[in-house]
């Protein structure tokens, strides 16, 4: 690594060391507030020490992509952007036997998306998560698939606001983390923009929510898949920017469709966050410049394969615990975007990373092809 790449290394492990020390001072905290003599008053003092993430630039919820190594790994290229999980659903978290909330400190912030429509069970998850430091509950009403809609949640919900108001103020009232919402701007024929204003005025008013995040465009209930109605419905974000406009005491924050960061200013122009999904995943080098970019940061972007190389010790740990390698280099086939040698990076992971016994050596051979071209 060239004497540039190990400075911005070093400066990017100290931030992360501070990090975790926050993280751990927030934990003590929540630790107190967990405590059977918790005083509600001191809520205000928590909730004003509490980093609470900026919306400002967020990665989207993406079941099966953004999984715990995937925003460990997103964590070391911005420090600034808001992290979500992948949505989670009430009876994984309460009837599973996985360890659905598991996350490194490393990764903070990072919010909890929810899947379900149980205020009970929703509240119950919430209060779990939060003692488990994470920084926001999100709760998924935007997801069109039919497994979802079996369970009466996602994007179905927006046909009743009066439920998802009491599924946030049951939420709300069982932690001090903040409460989103993420949705859809219209599902089936309910496509109006009166029909988006109730769900968010009833949300809002009768639940509590503050914070909004639409992918702008609807979703068919029936007939298209989760993939087609990312793609087929079309996008339309001067609806978002009216939501903003006409009720601007509410964070809204709009995703779909963005691919740049210069979208992204021009969408910060009206709202004031801007949520990116599938861009973000395959090609996430384009993280690397967010904290610069949106958040005024001085600090240099972590070259990619500077990442890389600060995924070496985490990759090693998760090893010893029993994790493929593959499952975690996956996340990164996408990161020398345009680079030479970055097919060659991207087959020899394909091709080795899931062998028994692969380890960190294979990714060091995979860095080979593209180190010194640019990264
Ligand atoms: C593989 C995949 C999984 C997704 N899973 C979720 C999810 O768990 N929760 C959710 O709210 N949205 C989910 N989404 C939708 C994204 O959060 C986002 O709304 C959508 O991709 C549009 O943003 P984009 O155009 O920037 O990708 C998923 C999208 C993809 C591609």
């Amino acid at each position: 690594m060239s004497r540039v790449g190990e400075r911005r290394l070093a400066l990017r492990l100290y931030s992360l060391a501070v990090l975790q020390l926050s993280a751990f001072y927030d934990a003590a905290v929540l630790k107190i507030k967990h405590s059977s003599d918790f005083d509600k008053t001191k809520r205000v003092n928590f909730t004003s020490m509490s980093q609470f993430p900026s919306h400002r630039f967020s990665v989207a919820p993406m079941l099966d992509w953004t999984d715990r190594h995937c925003r460990y790994f997103h964590r070391l290229l911005t420090r600034q952007t808001l992290l979500y999980t992948e949505m989670v659903t009430t009876g994984a978290i309460l009837f599973g036997k996985g360890d659905y909330l598991g996350y490194s400190r490393e990764e903070q912030p990072v919010a909890l998306q929810l899947g379900g429509s149980d205020p009970a069970a929703l509240a119950e998850c919430a209060a779990r998560a939060e003692a488990l430091g994470y920084s926001e509950i999100n709760l998924n009403a935007g997801c069109p698939s039919d497994r979802v809609q079996n369970g009466r949640f996602g994007a179905c919900l927006m046909a009743e606001p009066e439920l998802v108001a009491d599924c946030v103020a049951a939420m709300k009232e069982a932690v001090t983390i903040p409460v989103t919402v993420k949705t859809r701007i219209g599902i089936d024929d309910s496509d109006s923009y009166a029909f988006l204003q109730r769900f968010i005025e009833v949300v809002s008013q009768r639940g509590g929510c503050q914070s909004f995040t639409l992918h702008a465009r609807k979703a068919w209930l029936s007939g298209l898949s989760p993939k087609e109605n990312r793609e087929i419905p079309p996008l339309d974000y001067d609806r978002v920017y009216r939501v903003k406009q006409e009720l601007p005491h509410l964070t809204i924050c709009i995703n779909g469709g963005v691919k740049s960061l210069e979208e992204a200013k021009g969408h910060l122009e009206h709202v004031d966050g801007v949520m990116m999904g599938r861009e973000a995943y395959q090609n996430p080098g384009i993280l690397a410049c967010v904290d610069r970019e949106l958040f005024g940061d001085c600090a240099e972007p972590l070259a990619p394969a500077a990442a890389v190389e600060a995924m070496y010790p985490y990759i090693e740990s998760e090893l010893t615990k029993g994790t493929y390698l593959g499952h975690i280099t996956r996340h990164m086939l996408g990161l020398f975007q345009g680079v030479p040698g970055a097919r060659q990076f991207r087959r020899h992971l394909s091709e080795n990373a899931h062998k028994a016994g692969a380890d960190v050596e294979i990714l060091r051979q995979a860095l080979a092809f593209v180190s010194g071209k640019d990264t």
